[in-house]
């Protein structure tokens, strides 16, 4: 096996393995490889879904996301269709499930069907972006909690039954804390997300904590914490969801994409630093 940073702050391209046939060994090294650098990237890895599951299985337990199952596919296999003519329309920075009192920790996706060019994915570093900070802004937001909430996305519909939706919408928001500490490898990061789910600062539903956030939002997007992954058909990414925040980009209309996706369970709550 063969990998390589892909910037100094995020990414690890791993060559040299087959998706399909995993040893001990080499998961052992991809765990500690995917807590380093964040983002795993694999090219040319044609594996069929129950392969897909098995790997992904080396992260965490896969569990269903789409309300419906893929037929002829596992049910944990969730599918991203951009079909022709149609517009997607998620391409902000984001994490997802930050509404979730235990957000997903993994997410996989591996590419089926790519347009002539573009549909490109960022993923930016949020250990990175908190060390990036100025130690005044560090001890100005040390101990702050934010506010997440759910929001109607283009896969809301396909992920939460609209009993689910709207019982996430009328209950209390999901607290977090804003600066948070990865137990893997004792780094702190910046728990921010877009606004239409991490609503506001807890007990500064203000002007001045709209700003705060904001900033914060704006400086975890900054080129030094991210780098632009260009798809290739069969290149699978693992990324750490709660670590990272990812943009898909939408500059393909009218043509179509079309990735598998697998996220794995959640067992605890991102801890405070
Ligand atoms: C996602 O999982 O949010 C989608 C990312 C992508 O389609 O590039």
């Amino acid at each position: 096996m063969d990998m390589k940073a892909i910037t100094p702050a995020i990414g690890m391209q791993v060559s040299g393995i087959e998706l399909a046939n995993i040893s001990e060994a080499d998961a052992g090294v991809l765990r500690d490889a995917l807590i380093d650098r964040k983002v795993l990237v694999f090219r040319d890895q044609p594996i069929t879904s129950p392969q897909y599951l098995r790997f992904m299985n080396i992260f965490g337990e896969t569990v269903q996301e789409d309300l419906v199952p893929h037929e002829g596919h596992p049910t944990e296999l969730c599918i991203l269709h951009i079909r022709p003519k149609e517009m997607q329309n998620i391409n902000f920075w984001h994490m997802d499930y930050s509404f979730r009192e235990n957000p997903t920790p993994h997410l996989s996706l591996s590419a089926q069907q790519l347009p002539g060019c573009g549909g490109d994915t960022l993923f930016s570093n949020l250990e990175a972006a908190y060390a990036g900070l100025d130690e005044e802004t560090k001890q100005r937001i040390s101990g702050l909690q934010t506010n997440h909430k759910v929001s109607p996305t283009q896969n809301a519909k396909a992920r939460f039954s609209p009993e689910e939706f709207k019982a996430m919408t009328e209950s209390d928001p999901v607290r977090h804390p804003l600066v948070c500490r990865n137990p893997d490898n004792g780094r702190a990061y910046l728990f921010v997300n877009v606004p239409i789910y991490c609503r506001s600062i807890t007990g500064m539903e203000n002007q001045e904590g709209d700003a705060l956030l904001a900033s914060l939002y704006a400086h975890a997007q900054r080129p030094e914490f991210h780098f632009r992954l260009t798809w290739e058909r069969n290149t699978v990414v693992v990324w750490e969801n709660t670590h990272c925040l990812h943009y898909p980009v939408s500059d393909y209309f009218p043509d179509e994409r079309l990735m598998w996706r697998l996220a794995t369970r959640a067992v605890t709550p991102p801890q405070a630093a």
